[in-house]
């Protein structure tokens, strides 16, 4: 029961600044003690080096690709790293675009090892756009479609050749702003999305058990966790707000439904932006629900 935590303070797939101060907010917040409390061992590894944030527009459709690159580089190299301590890798994020080195690592581990691999990605965007149809060329809106393949070499081929992902291994949750073109795209790619109008009609606990159907002793499961997934009510400190997201107890409730697959073996938690947050709330409220995604129980029995 080995944790690595591992900081990649950077907002260079962003469009705003701020992002690169979340790792900090975490530790703030107490996340190491919050693990501990859970029965887990916990490694800090501290914080991951690379470019800083240049504030330069887009080129050819990409914004900081040469920056992009190299911190998936450095996150790529770590997140495998603790995979082979058998520690379970957090991530500690900066914004979404470093999924793409993580996920690589987390992909090729499980070639490797020959394990099913489920991606639960919690977001209220789809982040599927590409060079072409961007609206902001920021590349944290571009993991999925990398990860799928679709994108510059440097980034979908991290972990050997592209795609890391298989269609059929990603479940999207929370789902909300998706660009017109970007939803063309997850159409045609057939991802399997339980958007914010499917959680409204069927409830949390109906998509997390459709999300999670399937999983055997032999998945790995890994969750990327966009802190903007949360309603900004109670999560303001991010960038990319969008209203109508999952409450607390919808949060929770999905949190504690993937606990209890006992399977989590990899975790990101990214996009919180402290420049944008309020006495370190949306901080706090994260690691309040990872306590849960770690097995806390709300339950009276247990
Ligand atoms: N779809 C928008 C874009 O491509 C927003 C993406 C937001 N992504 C995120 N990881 N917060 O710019
Ligand atoms: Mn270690
Ligand atoms: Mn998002
Ligand atoms: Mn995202």
């Amino acid at each position: 029961n080995l944790v690595h935590l591992i900081g990649a303070p950077t907002d260079i797939g962003a469009g705003d600044r701020g992002a690169s101060m979340g790792p900090e907010a975490m530790r703030v917040a107490g996340i190491d003690r919050a693990l501990r409390g859970q029965g887990l061992t916990v490694h800090d590894t501290g914080n991951l080096v690379g470019p800083h944030n240049p504030w330069q527009p887009p080129v050819a459709g990409y914004r900081h690709l040469p920056e992009v690159i190299a911190w998936n580089t450095a996150v790529h190299r770590a997140v495998s790293e603790a995979l082979r301590a058998d520690a379970l890798p957090l991530l500690l994020g900066g914004d979404h675009c470093l999924a793409i080195g993580s996920l690589s690592a987390v992909a090729q581990h499980c070639r490797a090892k020959s394990r099913k691999l489920r991606v639960l990605w919690l977001d209220a965007h789809a982040d599927f756009n590409t060079h072409t149809v961007t609206p902001t060329g920021n590349i944290h809106g571009m993991p999925v479609a990398c990860l799928y393949g679709n994108g510059p070499q440097a980034l979908t081929a991290l972990g050997g050749p592209a795609p890391q992902l298989q269609a059929d291994c990603i479940r999207q949750i929370g789902i909300r702003s998706v660009d017109a073109e970007e939803k063309r795209l997850v159409h045609a790619a057939g991802l399997e999305v339980f958007d914010m109008r499917f959680i409204d009609e069927y409830g949390m606990r109906e998509a997390m058990n459709q999300a999670l159907a399937g999983l055997d002793a032999d998945t790995h499961l890994h969750v990327s966790f966009d802190v903007d997934f949360l309603d900004p009510d109670i999560a303001p400190g991010v960038g990319t707000t969008v209203r109508g997201g999952p409450t607390y107890r919808e949060a929770q409730l999905c949190m504690e439904m993937i606990a209890d697959t006992g399977l989590l073996a990899s975790l990101d938690v990214v996009e919180l932006n402290p420049a944008f947050d309020v006495r370190n709330r949306t901080a706090e409220v994260a690691v309040d629900l990872i306590e849960s995604l770690f097995g806390k129980s709300t339950l009276m029995r247990r």
